[in-house]
């Protein structure tokens, strides 16, 4: 069952790793993605937010191929849209653009057939097109997510964050892709930075399931990328280093950078001194960047409801 009058829904950013938790831990953050997607006479683009000027606006288009590949898995021959996105979400930041785009293209070309796959089955499919489960599970699903990968198939768990987590990002005004960031990394690790890694993210999960907050700022400690990344993002071992001294419990390169991210515990925040901490850090080493503060997002992808004649932006609007 096609839906003619088209589907309209809204994707979280997400944070990966957070820390220890390389490809396998990610949460959902409040800043969006939304997209619009109907059966159209020819392929036509409206896009609008963030960082969206110059992305593809023809079949190219990552919304549009993934959104195919929905169709195709479902046996479904739609190959004319009508798309329209709006994102707050930075480009290349390391706020995972890219997984709530697929997230997002995933969940709507389904609504549009009918609803044939279950959540499970995107997840597998959108880590299939990612590569790892961290960001497209937290755009999926929301909260935190821990997720293992055996290549076709993607298990989770999803926890509800601490409630009075908050989290405060630094992105700088550079662009840093994902694959260069990979790039950066050693192919093999010693067994003393496995244990060091394995421990870490165990405990920090355990940490956030049992909401103790007091055992973040050791738990969320990282060996196998944050030493190898950090020459990518100047100042950011410095910040790794004292922003517990400035009132984060922890902080880690988001996903692959170049965005840091400082988790809070919102009842003992120092008002301003870990934003001037952290720009000032970078600003020393020529980084302009700005400061965001933003909360774990506990829901996942969903339907917005289509309200007839109001146009797709006049729909979102009141979302922001
Ligand atoms: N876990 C990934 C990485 C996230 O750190 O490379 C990037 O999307």
């Amino acid at each position: 069952m096609i839906r003619q009058d088209g589907v309209r829904v809204k994707v979280p950013a997400s944070t990966a790793n957070l820390g220890p938790g390389f490809d396998t831990l990610g949460m959902a953050l409040s800043l969006y993605f939304y997209i619009e997607m109907k059966p159209a006479e020819s392929t036509v683009f409206h896009l609008h937010g963030q960082d969206m000027a110059g992305l593809p606006e023809d079949k190219s288009n990552l919304v549009y191929t993934v959104a195919q590949m929905v169709f195709a898995e479902a046996g479904v021959a739609l190959p004319e849209l009508e798309i329209s996105m709006y994102s707050d979400i930075p480009l290349t930041r390391g706020l995972g653009s890219s997984a709530s785009a697929i997230v997002g293209a995933l969940f709507a070309a389904n609504l549009l057939i009918g609803s044939p796959f279950d959540r499970g089955k995107l997840f597998d499919m959108a880590t299939a097109i990612e590569h790892h489960p961290d960001n497209v599970g937290a755009s999926l699903f929301g909260g935190l997510i821990t997720a293992i990968w055996d290549g076709s198939h993607a298990e989770y768990l999803r926890i509800d964050p601490p409630a009075d987590l908050d989290v405060l990002v630094a992105i700088p005004d550079f662009q840093l892709s994902t694959s260069k960031a990979r790039e950066a990394l050693p192919t093999q690790i010693s067994l003393s930075d496995a244990v060091y890694n394995v421990s870490h993210v165990s405990l920090l999960t355990a940490a956030f399931v049992a909401n103790r907050l007091d055992l973040i700022s050791s738990a969320m400690r990282d060996r196998i990328h944050h030493p190898y990344r950090a020459a990518l993002v100047p100042g950011l071992s410095r910040i790794l280093e004292e922003a517990a001294e400035h009132g984060a419990l922890g902080a880690a390169l988001s996903g692959a950078g170049p965005t840091v991210l400082a988790l809070v515990d919102r009842r003992r925040q120092k008002e301003g001194e870990l934003e001037s901490f952290l720009l000032g850090v970078l600003k020393e080493q020529g980084i302009a960047a700005k400061t965001i503060w933003l909360k774990p997002c506990t829901s996942g992808a969903m339907e917005l409801t289509m309200e007839k004649d109001v146009s797709f932006l006049e729909n979102i609007k009141g979302e922001f």
